[in-house]
C-alpha cells in the first residue's frame, strides 16, 4: 500500500491532502465498473448488507443524508423501501455521482459534490447520516465523525457499514471473518480487480485499507466518545462487513 495511506497511531493519515487526492483520483478510475464489481465480487450480498442498514432506520425518518455516496445505492434502497422522506447525495468525486445517474441519482436523490470531513451545510440540520463503506477511506475518522454529530439533530441516528479490521479477541456480532475468507479478500478481490475492473491497485486499497481500520468494537468505542449513545453491532454475512451505529444523545 502507498505510504501515503497509512495511518498513525491515532488513526489519522499523516498528509490528509495527499491521501484524499489518491482516494478521489482511484474512485473516479473505477467509477465506471464501481456497481458491477460490488455486486459481483459480493455475490450480490451487498444489497443485503445496505438493506439491513436501511431496516435499522426510524421508520418516520425524515431527511437523510448518505455521505460517500458513491452511485447512491444506500440513499436509493432508504427511498424504495420508504423509509425517509427526504434523501440527500453527498460525495467527494463526482465521477461515482454521475454513474450513479442512471439508477436516479441526481433526479430523485439531490446530490451534493463535497468531502465529507468539511460538510457546507448548517447544524442539526438532518435526522440521520449513513455511510456505507465510506469511512475507512476518510483522512480522519475523528473529523468525519464530527461533522456527522454536528449535521445530526439531537436524537438523530449515525448508520454506517464498512469492512472492519478483525479483532481475534472479539466475540458475538463483533467476530470477523473465518480464515477461508482472509485468503478471498487478500488473493481473489485484487485479481478480479485486474481482470474485470482492470485497476489490481484498486482492489488491493480496499483489503489494504480494512486491514489498518479500526475494529468494530473499536469503532463504536469512538462513538461513544463522541456523544453517541445507543450504539449497535451487528455482524453481516459471516463476519465479512459490520453494521454499526449510534443516536446522538
Ligand atoms: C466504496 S465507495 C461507497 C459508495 C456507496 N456508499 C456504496 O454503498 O456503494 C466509497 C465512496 O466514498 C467516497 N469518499 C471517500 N472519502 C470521502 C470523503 N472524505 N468525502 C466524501 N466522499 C468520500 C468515494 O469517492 C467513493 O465514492
Amino acid at each position: 500500500m502507498s505510504r501515503i495511506h497509512q495511518r498513525g497511531a491515532d488513526g489519522s493519515v499523516a498528509d490528509p491532502t495527499a491521501h484524499d487526492h489518491e482516494v478521489r483520483g482511484m474512485f473516479s478510475r473505477i467509477s465506471g465498473v464501481y456497481d458491477f464489481m460490488n455486486h459481483a465480487m459480493s455475490f450480490d450480498r451487498d444489497r443485503v448488507w445496505r438493506r439491513n442498514l436501511v431496516r435499522r432506520l426510524d421508520a418516520d425518518t425524515g431527511a437523510l443524508l448518505d455521505l460517500c455516496a458513491g452511485t447512491g445505492d444506500l440513499a436509493l434502497a432508504a427511498l424504495r423501501a420508504d423509509r425517509v422522506r427526504i434523501a440527500f447525495a453527498a460525495d467527494f468525486c463526482v465521477d461515482m455521482m454521475s454513474a450513479g445517474r442512471r439508477k436516479g441519482l441526481i433526479e430523485r436523490v439531490p446530490a451534493l459534490g463535497a468531502d465529507a470531513q468539511r460538510l457546507p451545510l448548517r447544524d442539526a440540520c438532518v435526522d440521520a447520516v449513513t455511510v456505507g463503506f465510506g469511512v475507512r477511506n476518510w483522512a480522519s475518522l475523528r473529523l468525519g465523525l464530527e461533522e456527522c454529530a454536528r449535521v445530526l439533530r439531537p436524537g438523530g441516528q449515525l448508520l454506517v457499514l464498512d469492512f472492519f479490521r478483525d479483532d481475534p479477541g472479539a466475540s458475538g456480532e463483533s467476530r470477523g471473518k473465518p480464515a477461508p475468507l482472509h485468503w478471498w479478500l487478500d488473493r481473489a478481490v485484487p485479481a478480479a480487480g485486474r481482470l474485470l475492473g482492470r485497476d489490481r491497485a484498486a482492489y488491493a486499497y480496499l483489503t489494504e485499507s480494512m486491514e489498518r481500520f479500526v475494529t468494530p468494537d473499536g469503532f463504536v468505542a469512538l462513538l461513544s466518545e463522541m456523544g453517541f449513545a445507543d450504539t449497535l453491532v451487528e455482524r453481516q454475512t459471516m463476519g465479512i462487513a459490520h453494521l454499526v451505529g449510534g443516536r446522538l444523545a
